[in-house]
């Protein structure tokens, strides 16, 4: 089956087409960073108003990349949630428009089983169950990847988001947008142990996680005397004291579930799982614990329609959304019980 899948619920306009067995045929992703960066963070009406803009001329370079048209499409994912609604509303609108007059099963997939299915594309083999961590700009959270349609929440965050959280401290530090990224960069050369940032809801049972506390623990420590811009060494110093802050967190609560549900693999997926010493850090404490982790590569991390369209294949073979209704864009919606 040839799935087209699209993707609009953040700032990213995607599309994308993939077979059956889970082979990309393209993967288009117009990215909004740039016209977002003045900003420093996501406007959602601009957002939208970009999605509009760019839909199309996506739409047909997926197309084009992979060589067939909207005739040889079999089935549409398209993501319903969670996400921005004005954003969400574009891809759906012109997800259902090509179902409906091409006649095709449509189907409205989760944003964050979407960033799940993405180990399985970068990795046809692996398959559940697995604990896989989700960390985003707008989600961290846990699962139990029973099998893949059958996915449980272990634990997500109380207040900000990982990747919201680079975001957030970036911009107090005078970096650029996205956070991650920056931080990542600025950190080259610092040194993590230089600072000792709180590990909110480290040491607790659960695994649920806090940043929010992390991120007024770094406001409180540029308070205390610290004239902006830091010089660069200090700079280095902070944003790599945050980073292993961020990173021990995630790292712990992984393991903590990991060894929960008895599983032997784990994956890690969403744009924080780009960062490379979460990669470095998780794998060395993932391999002395004797279990595998998988981080895709990192195209397919961040937000992506090929994603979408490997979620919402198995649901289109088994023939789901031959007759859809109405498909109501979903701000939040949380994967699994
Ligand atoms: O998955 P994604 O593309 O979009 C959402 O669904 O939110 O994730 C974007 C988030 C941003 O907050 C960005 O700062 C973060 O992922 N991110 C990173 C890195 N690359 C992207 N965080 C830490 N280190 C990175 N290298
Ligand atoms: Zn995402």
């Amino acid at each position: 089956m040839l799935v087209l899948g699209i993707e609009t619920s953040c700032d990213e306009t995607s599309c994308a087409l993939l077979q059956g067995d889970g082979r990309i045929l393209s993967n288009v992703v117009s990215s909004q960073v740039e016209v977002h960066r003045p900003f420093g963070g996501v406007v959602p009406e601009i957002a939208s108003r970009k999605h509009m803009e760019w839909i199309i001329p996506v739409l047909k370079e997926a197309l084009q990349r992979a060589g067939c048209t909207l005739e040889d499409v079999e089935g549409v994912a398209v993501t319903q949630g969670p996400g921005l609604v004005g954003s969400l509303l574009i891809g759906i609108g012109v997800a259902r428009a090509i179902a409906y007059a091409k006649g095709l099963p449509i189907v409205g997939v989760n944003h964050l089983a979407g960033h799940i299915a993405s180990v399985y594309l970068d990795d046809p083999s692996f398959k559940p169950p697995f604990v896989a961590l989700v960390a985003s700009g707008g989600h961290t959270a846990l699962y139990h990847v029973v099998e893949e349609d059958r996915i449980s929440l272990l634990g997500q965050t109380r207040d900000d988001a990982a990747g919201e959280a680079f975001d957030k401290v970036a911009k107090l530090l005078g970096l650029d947008y996205p956070g991650g990224p920056a931080i990542e960069r600025a950190s080259r050369g610092g040194d993590p142990s230089a600072v000792r940032f709180p590990r909110g809801l480290g040491r607790k049972e659960g695994l649920e996680f806090s940043f929010s506390g992390l991120k007024t623990a770094v406001v409180t420590y540029l308070k205390k005397g610290a004239l902006l811009p830091l010089e660069p060494q200090r700079l280095s110093n902070v944003a790599a004291s945050f980073q292993e802050a961020v990173v021990d967190v995630l790292v712990e609560k992984t393991l903590k579930a990991a060894r929960k549900c008895k599983v032997k693999k784990i994956a890690v997926t969403g744009g924080v799982a780009c960062n490379g010493r979460l990669r470095q850090k998780l794998g060395l404490r993932a391999e002395e614990e004797g279990f595998e982790v998988r981080f895709p590569t990192p195209s397919l991390c961040t937000d992506n329609a090929a994603m979408i369209a490997r979620a919402g294949l198995k649901a289109l073979e088994k023939g789901e959304g031959k007759s859809p209704g109405p498909m109501e864009a979903r701000s939040r919606w949380q994967l699994g019980t």
